[in-house]
């Protein structure tokens, strides 16, 4: 079974507050989705794998180490975009793709409508960066998507989640870990996580 972090530290937590509040305006909330995706990413780049280096100071040589994996960001479009910032600043080497999908109005079903990925994603530690994961509908379809481009070594990293979205993503793809700053109560018959924040991308962007 995958495994959940759910990120209880209390700068995350003061921020997501803040970011739930309706009175906090569109760069506000910009702002706090950087910052939180910023504090997730230290936490979901923990395990990462190190080699060692050899550092020469200015009094001697030591021993370093250096992240020996390339990593990619694969946000969701568009509301994973607000994401992609916070984590460049903490490692600002990391490739950036892009996948966007859609949900057929008849089938329901998810459609892939763009994707393209950095060179050499299989064999990077990848990230996926959605701020929402409410029915799980759509996460599980991009790892899926990823999968059969033989990408492996996949987090999906959220702000905010549902227990439906987290049991989706849970019984499709048990090798997934996710990373998420809170986990609400559920989801409405619209399909936005209660209590929430709204729409993300409208809220970042300034849309209805
Ligand atoms: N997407 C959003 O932007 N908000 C939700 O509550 C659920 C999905």
């Amino acid at each position: 079974m995958s495994n959940l972090y759910i990120l209880e530290h209390p700068l995350i937590q003061s921020k997501m507050s803040l970011l739930r509040d309706t009175s906090t305006g569109n760069k506000e909330f910009r702002e706090l989705v950087k910052e939180i995706a910023t504090l997730i990413c230290y936490e979901a780049t923990k395990n990462l794998p190190l080699k060692t280096i050899e550092v020469n100071t200015p009094l001697s040589k030591t021993k370093g180490s250096l992240i020996s994996t390339e990593i990619g960001l694969i946000p969701i479009l568009r509301a994973g975009m607000g994401m992609v910032e916070g984590i460049l600043s903490l490692i600002p080497n990391a490739k950036v793709g892009h996948i966007g999908l859609y949900r057929d109005p008849e089938t329901l079903m998810p459609i892939e409508y763009y994707c393209k990925l950095p060179i050499d994603a299989d064999k990077m530690e990848i990230f996926i960066l959605d701020p929402m994961l409410a029915t799980g509908g759509t996460a599980s379809a991009a790892i899926q998507f990823l999968k059969e481009r033989g990408i492996k070594n996949i987090k999906f990293i959220c702000l905010l989640s549902a227990p439906e979205g987290i049991k989706k993503v849970q019984s499709d793809h048990p090798d997934i870990d996710i990373y998420t700053a809170a986990l609400d109560d559920g989801i409405n018959e619209h399909g936005y996580i209660i209590p929430g924040l709204g729409d993300a991308g409208d809220r970042l962007y300034g849309t209805k």
